[in-house]
């Protein structure tokens, strides 16, 4: 369901299309919305079956209203009072819109603002009138994630089952009331021709990625996809994963699933944190352990940000091959990040990485944003003890392209030696 968009000189509006309870309704909604808590809290319930949900809720309206509406309407209401009891209540149509990135609640009597892919920062007609109202939210937030927000942890931080990432917080932390932050994963995935439409990279690109990453069935490359927050380092990882050869055994191991690789042969791993006794978790670093007993071609790590990443190291070094993303602003310090703490990588160990993409996210003066991958370097080896890289590719900032720096590439000449072939760069 997408809002109406309407254009002010300032901040673009941002018309959320809600369906407006009655008096009568409201306080029915009021009266469900308790009866759900007790009964989430007597049976320690985290997830709902909403059929069985909607049901319950219709021979309630059916008890309460009697005759006086047509099924219809009142199956039409149960169904709008489900959305605001077990889905996330007025932000709901917000969370299903794939075409906004961002969703932000920043507090009592302000606008929840959204960030739309398309026009970029807007301001939305949804305002909350009482902190219960956004405590509501966070708390079936927390209750989905097995998690908890109170005086004494006042910070949420969750990823919902769809792969959107949650941070929540409750007054005195914020000012101005409870707020929520929301960045979205794209239901539909971006594939790389999409990529390309929105030059995020060039076709040029894209061939000599595919050529790295199948490497002609030899010896896949090792690759680290690098940049900031929202990037859309998952998204480039993700897109070039169609080009892993079919062959190949992957396992893929992640926070929360958000990879959708198309190959047939997957083990797709999820990290586990703790439940509310503090027990239970299972981190990125116990799957990459275990993931080495699954027999892998390739192991996939959604994001190395810990000590999983000299495991990982480890693997590569006994020949397995690695695909990656990891948060850093340059190549050079995607190194500096791995070789110190928390990561620790021993030096000798990084040149098992043959490339590492750079991209960006890039703001315009008008608050659009778009993506380009900024530079790929290769990882050449090392000299007096300094990792030595080299470009082979570079965005271009002026003219919006790409460049094409590869005198010569350490790896495409190692898969042609391989191979028995010749390239011509
Ligand atoms: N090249 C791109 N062009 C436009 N939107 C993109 C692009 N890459 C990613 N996105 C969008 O940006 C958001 C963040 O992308 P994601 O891949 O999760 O970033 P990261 O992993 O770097 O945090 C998602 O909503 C995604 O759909
Ligand atoms: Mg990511």
């Amino acid at each position: 369901m997408t809002g109406d968009l309407m254009e002010n000189n300032i901040i673009p509006m941002y018309n959320v299309s809600k369906f407006n309870f009655s008096d009568e309704e409201k306080l029915i909604l009021e009266e469900l919305r308790e009866n759900l808590i007790d009964l989430a809290i007597s049976e320690q319930m985290s997830s709902f079956n909403e059929e069985l949900i909607l049901k319950d809720i219709l021979r309630f309206l059916e008890n309460r209203l009697q005759n006086r509406f047509d099924y219809e309407y009142k199956e039409n209401l149960a169904r709008n009072m489900m959305k605001e009891l077990i889905g996330y209540g007025e932000i709901s149509s917000l969370i299903e819109d794939d075409d906004l990135e961002e969703i932000m609640v920043i507090g009592v009597n302000a606008p929840v603002f959204v960030y739309h892919r398309e026009y970029g920062m807007m301001e939305t007609d949804l305002f909350f009138d009482g902190e219960d109202k956004i405590i509501n939210i966070i708390d079936s937030i927390a209750r989905e994630t097995n998690r908890r927000i109170d005086q004494q942890s006042p910070i949420l931080d969750a990823r919902l089952a769809n792969g959107s990432r949650v941070n929540a917080t409750i007054p005195p932390l914020s000012a101005n009331g409870p707020t929520i932050t929301i960045r979205k994963f794209k239901k539909d995935h971006l594939s790389i021709v999409d990529l390309i439409r929105y030059n995020t990279l060039n076709s040029e690109i894209a061939s000599f990625l595919w050529l790295c990453v199948d490497w002609l069935g030899v010896k896949p490359a090792n690759i680290i996809v690098s940049g900031g927050t929202s990037s859309g380092k998952t998204t480039l990882l993700n897109a070039l994963s169609i080009f892993i050869n079919p062959k190949e055994r992957i396992i893929s191991i992640e926070d929360t699933l958000e990879l959708q690789i198309p190959h047939k042969h997957i083990l797709r791993m999820e990290a586990r944190t703790v439940n509310i006794e503090n027990q239970g978790e299972i981190t990125i670093e116990d799957l990459v352990k275990n993931s080495l007993r699954q027999r892998p071609d390739r192991i996939i790590v959604g994001e190395v940000r810990g000590k999983e990443a000299i495991t990982l190291f480890t693997a590569l070094n006994t020949g397995h091959s690695g695909f990656g993303t990891l948060h850093a602003n340059s190549s050079r310090e995607t190194i500096t990040r791995l070789i110190n703490a928390p990561m620790n990588v021993p030096k000798i160990m990084i040149s098992l990485i043959d490339f590492i993409i750079m991209e960006k996210r890039i703001y315009m003066s008008d608050g659009i944003s778009f993506r380009r991958i900024t530079e790929i370097a290769e990882v050449v080896g090392m000299e007096e003890g300094t990792i030595q890289l080299s470009k082979l590719f570079q965005w271009d900032s002026e003219n919006d392209q790409f460049q094409n720096l590869t005198i010569m590439s350490k790896t495409l000449e190692e898969m042609a030696n391989l191979k028995g072939v010749s390239f011509l760069n």
